[in-house]
């Protein structure tokens, strides 16, 4: 048994750059159920783990989601995709999480509206085993494959509610980002392709077809991504409107399907 204290952890924090030692100290105590394993842990955060990944869960929406190991952390930009579907979805709706991750937006979604239907799919199996863990209270029903390929097909033309929060970080930027996400979250997870919006292209063109008349597409992008992804859903049949939360930099466009 390790004795390692609170003053140990934060020195052995700080000492590796840890901006919150004292915040992340107190998470790494609270999570350890032995020293030993509170030691390990404090080793791992040490040497770059994110905290997310070296305790098991990260804090979305009010709720404890699951992250394993090089599955994308939920950002708290995100949230703010969330309260905008929560805004627009009516109770009993069909809801899919695309490129769903650790499945936090659906089980965000799920948790905000009193019932609704929820799919959710993502290419890589890490992901796709974190997500049932996190969307089975929610009856969520998880797909492991490419974008919409894995979905059943009965949801053709009947979607209300279509998140997706996909890569969009411009491959030539994913050298700039801080090393907790180029390093320890996959870049599948990441790559948008040169412009960051090769993924907004495939998922716009193909969403009319998925979408019930006057469904909604919602994405995140950059605010400097937004004009751009504008005229994408435009050019598909969407009409296009952009969100946009300053205080958390966080800017979405939904994309509806105009009804019949
Ligand atoms: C930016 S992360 C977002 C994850 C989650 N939506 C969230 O916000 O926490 C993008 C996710 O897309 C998945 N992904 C990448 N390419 C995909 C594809 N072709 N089909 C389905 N999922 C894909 C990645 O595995 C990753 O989990």
């Amino acid at each position: 048994m390790k004795n390692i204290n609170f003053e140990h952890i934060v020195t052995s924090l700080r000492a590796t750059g840890c901006v919150f030692a004292e915040d992340e100290a107190r998470i790494l105590m609270s999570a350890a159920r032995t020293s030993d394993e509170l030691a390990a842990m404090v080793g791992r955060r040490s040497e770059g783990f994110p905290l997310e990944h070296v305790i098991g869960w990260a804090e979305f929406y009010g709720l404890r989601i699951a992250v394993d190991p090089g599955v994308f952390i939920p950002r708290h930009r995100t949230e703010f995709l969330v309260r905008q579907a929560a805004e627009i979805a009516k109770s009993g709706a069909i809801v899919v999480d695309l490129c769903c991750g650790s499945g936090a937006l659906g089980a965000a979604l799920a948790a905000t509206l009193e019932r609704i239907e929820l799919y959710a799919v993502d290419i890589d199996p890490a992901a796709v085993q974190c997500a049932r863990r996190n969307l089975d209270a929610a009856g969520g029903h998880v797909y492991e494959g490419d974008l919409f390929e894995a979905l059943p097909t009965k949801l053709l033309n009947s979607i209300d509610i279509l998140l997706a929060n996909v890569p969009y970080v411009p491959t030539g930027a994913i050298e700039l980002l801080p090393s907790e996400a180029r390093i320890h979250e996959a870049r599948i997870a990441l790559d948008g392709g040169v412009d960051g919006l090769d993924f907004q292209r495939r998922v716009a063109t193909v969403a009319p077809l998925w979408l019930a008349p006057g469904g909604h597409l919602l994405v995140e992008i950059s605010e400097r991504q937004a004009p751009q992804t504008v005229e994408i859903f435009a050019h598909s049949g969407l009409i296009p409107r952009v969100a946009r939360f300053d205080e958390l930099d966080a800017t979405v466009i939904v994309g509806t399907r105009p009804s019949l």
